[in-house]
């Protein structure tokens, strides 16, 4: 298997870190997951686009063109002969002796990406999955997508020992997103979620799916919302790279509407899946 590394391509075994990596350390870096149907990435363009926000909005800077990064990720699809799946691909500010200033002579930004055979997640498509609520306790700089994730990985850990898919965070009464995917509600046909403020990212499957709803006539509403209103709401769904449009059929032991998929969430899904294919 074929990785990625600073632009080169290598065997993933004998591939090592330095230990004084600032992506390693400290968390200093960030990084994009792009979805690959069929051999082929869907929504690249948008993800190499938030890619250098995130670097931009961290100081970091990324020596490669969008045309470079995308030839390089389409050769490493080629070459692990990836059908349907993931690229991970992250960027950290170099490695160099620890201090938490940036480095005062730079370094160059270390940069991997490697594919990961990922299948749709059907059967919980069409199911519905359970959420569970837990407090948003992490940093205001959430529209960055940075490696620090352990503020995400506490708020999954709870929902899986909740047996739970994922976990809907609130920063008080204001639901914000899930640990790894944004949060809709439906309620009266209109499609509402929160702002792409500091407080959540700005999913680029949130964007899609705020193109399909102004393609097709389904009112799109960014204003927050409370868990209340999470609660009472006709439909809840999350969406991600991963999870696409994924139904929400119950939070906490309440069921969401009459604990199956919603209409106009299934409507999504098929909206969605048509525009890739
Ligand atoms: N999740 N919010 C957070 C905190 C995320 O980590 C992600 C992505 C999203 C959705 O963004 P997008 O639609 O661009 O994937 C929102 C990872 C990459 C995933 O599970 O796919």
């Amino acid at each position: 298997e074929k990785i990625i590394v600073n632009g080169e391509m290598l065997e993933r075994n004998g591939f090592y870190v330095d230990i004084e990596d600032r992506g390693y350390q400290f968390g200093d870096g960030i990084y994009e997951v792009i979805r690959v149907y069929e051999g082929r990435m869907y929504t690249q363009e948008e993800h190499l686009n938030r890619l250098y926000e995130s670097a931009g909005k961290i100081g970091l800077n990324i020596s490669y063109t969008k045309e470079e990064l995308t030839d390089h990720l389409e050769k490493l699809i080629q070459s692990n002969q990836l059908d349907t799946g993931i690229i991970y691909m992250q960027f950290t500010r170099g490695a160099s002796p620890r201090q938490h200033a940036f480095p005062v002579e730079p370094v160059p930004a270390s940069y991997v990406a490697y594919t990961k055979v990922m299948a749709r997640p059907e059967v919980f498509m069409k199911e519905g999955v359970k959420g569970h609520l837990v407090e948003d306790i992490r940093w205001l700089r959430c529209d960055i997508k940075s490696l620090n994730l352990l503020g995400n990985i506490m708020a999954k850990q709870s929902a899986s020992e909740a047996g739970c898919f994922e976990a809907i965070q609130h920063r008080g009464e204001t639901v914000t997103e899930g640990s790894s995917s944004n949060v809709f509600i439906v309620k009266e046909g209109a499609v509402i979620t929160h702002p792409a403020t500091n407080l959540i990212l700005n999913g680029i499957t949130r964007q899609e799916i705020q193109k399909l709803c102004s393609e097709s006539g389904i009112v799109f509403e960014e204003r927050e919302f409370t868990v209340t209103n999470l609660m009472a709401a006709d439909e809840v769904f999350i969406a991600s790279t991963t999870s696409e449009v994924m139904p929400i059929v119950e939070i906490d032991n309440t069921v969401i509407g009459d604990g199956k998929p919603g209409q106009v969430t299934k409507q999504l899904q098929t909206l969605f899946w048509n525009r890739v294919v």
